[in-house]
């Protein structure tokens, strides 16, 4: 089976995981509402960064920072001039279009032009004769740059000085606010600053669903090291990276890295390790590794007048910190999860199931409590009230049990437990297992204790 584009969005829709954003009014073009299902596997993707890159590491800690940040922020970090993408209007149909995007989608992918100048592809768009993907003419204009970044006021008055900006990445918070975390919590170095929270860029051309929106959520973390050690640290949490997917079930035969070259790394990057997905359209990045040198640091200081050199307790000796970051969005980790996941098995029955094999952590509902008959819907109550209180239950009484398992089965709960006759008599349920659908019979505490088992990560 092929997990085309489509199958995927439309799963995902009909399974109440991801709504059309303002769907009543139309819509907001590439704007997306994550329902109930959608909102527990968020979190859960969430929590399992959280656990591995906060809370089991003990150098590392987490901040939550403002999305509004004093404008010079921006300046420092380069946002503010840098910070833009190519853009080349169709003189014909009057649609806009990033550069950049004309030529991989054209040669299909073959040609890469990150790090080239705006005269490089406008030369290779004429040479070429790139078509308007709209109208099909090529009568483009030459290429502007566009900020990404979403403005707005603050305060009563709309003008310049009343400026400020939604945060394009999370990182900055984590760079400003280094000297407070590092004294508070008086951290050595190495250590890591992380945050997890929204972030907005006006992408020009947004789409391929929820894999490039303009209001997204980012998990950071800056990791501050002694200059020198960054390259131990960098291929360090590239690894650490990839084995928290492959630990949470990520096929690794759709997971590869990539290193940037030369010329396409970002102005403040002595490397830059992409993990690539292979999406349903193909390759794309989905985790950024980049070691961002003493750049950003460096940069506070120049602006703000700060001191934020690190002094060495060991040598004695006064430096800025290098730093290594691993840089994913959410919502690409959500994508990728759920393709992964996404499987069609014929049974014996000539049947057709549709199953999502979410590993036990990342699954929205871990257990569905299922009374076989109407009779039992108070003992069954009774037992989802009892093991909601350890993870996330679902009850449902509606419909055959076959229908009901199908239903769980296409939202990936990994345990459907059945509470029947037998319950009344002596306490135990049925537990079916999603992936092998296979039963036994156990005590509501021996359920609680699997399950519990199930979802340590
Ligand atoms: N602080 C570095 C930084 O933000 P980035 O490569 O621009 O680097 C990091 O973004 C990650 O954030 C990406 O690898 C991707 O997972 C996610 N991301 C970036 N732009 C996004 C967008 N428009 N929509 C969804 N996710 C996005």
């Amino acid at each position: 089976m092929e997990k085309t584009f489509d199958l995927i969005v439309s799963h995902a829709k009909k399974t109440g995981f991801v709504f059309q954003g303002s769907e009543i009014y139309g819509g907001l073009s590439n704007t997306w509402d994550f329902g109930p299902y959608g909102v527990m596997l968020k979190d859960h993707i969430k929590r399992a960064w959280q656990k591995k890159f906060i809370q089991e590491d003990p150098n590392n800690v987490e901040i939550q920072a403002a999305i509004l940040m004093n404008p010079r922020v921006w300046e420092a970090s380069g946002h503010l001039a840098g910070f833009s993408d190519p853009l080349m209007d169709c003189k014909q149909c009057k649609t806009r279009h990033r550069a950049d995007h004309l030529i991989v989608n054209f040669t299909n992918g073959e040609v890469n032009p990150e790090g080239w100048s705006n005269e490089q592809m406008e030369q290779f768009i004429t040479e070429h004769h790139i078509p308007c993907p709209d109208c099909g003419a090529h009568d483009f204009t030459s290429i502007r740059k566009f900020n990404l970044m979403f403005k707005t006021f603050m305060g009563t008055l709309e003008d310049a000085k009343s400026t400020v900006y939604l945060r394009p990445e999370t990182a900055q918070g984590m760079f400003v606010d280094f000297k407070n975390v590092q004294r508070a919590y008086r951290k050595k170095l190495p250590f890591g600053i992380g945050q997890i929270g929204k972030s907005f860029r006006n992408e020009i051309t947004p789409g391929n669903f929820i894999f490039r929106t303009r209001e997204f959520e980012q998990m950071e973390m800056e990791f501050f090291c002694q200059p020198g050690t960054d390259d131990d640290w960098f291929p360090y949490w590239r690894q650490f990276c990839m084995d928290w997917i492959l630990s949470l079930g990520g096929n690794a035969e759709n997971l590869r890295f990539r290193d940037h070259t030369p010329e396409e790394l970002s102005f403040y990057s002595k490397g830059t390790t992409d993990i690539e997905y292979k999406f349903p359209w193909g390759w794309g990045e989905l985790w950024g590794i980049a070691d961002r040198t003493d750049y950003d640091l460096s940069q506070h200081m120049k602006f703000s007048g700060e001191n934020l050199e690190y002094l060495d307790p060991v040598t004695n000796e006064k430096y800025v910190p290098y730093c290594v970051e691993p840089a994913v969005g959410v919502e690409r980790l959500f994508f990728m999860f759920f393709t992964d996941a996404y499987d069609e098995e014929t049974l014996a029955s000539g049947d057709t199931r549709i199953v999502m094999h979410f590993h036990p952590v990342l699954a929205p509902v871990k257990a569905a409590i299922l009374p076989l008959r109407k009779t039992y819907s108070d003992l069954a109550k009774e037992i989802r009230k009892d093991l909601s209180y350890d993870f996330e239950c679902e009850y449902d009484e509606s419909g055959s049990i076959g229908k009901r398992y199908r239903r769980q089965d296409e939202i990936g709960t990994p345990f459907c437990i059945t509470v029947d006759e037998q319950t009344t008599v002596d306490g135990t349920v049925t537990i079916r297992y999603r992936d092998t659908m296979e039963q036994e019979r156990l005590t509501v505490e021996e359920v609680r204790a699997k399950i519990n088992q199930a979802i340590r990560f």
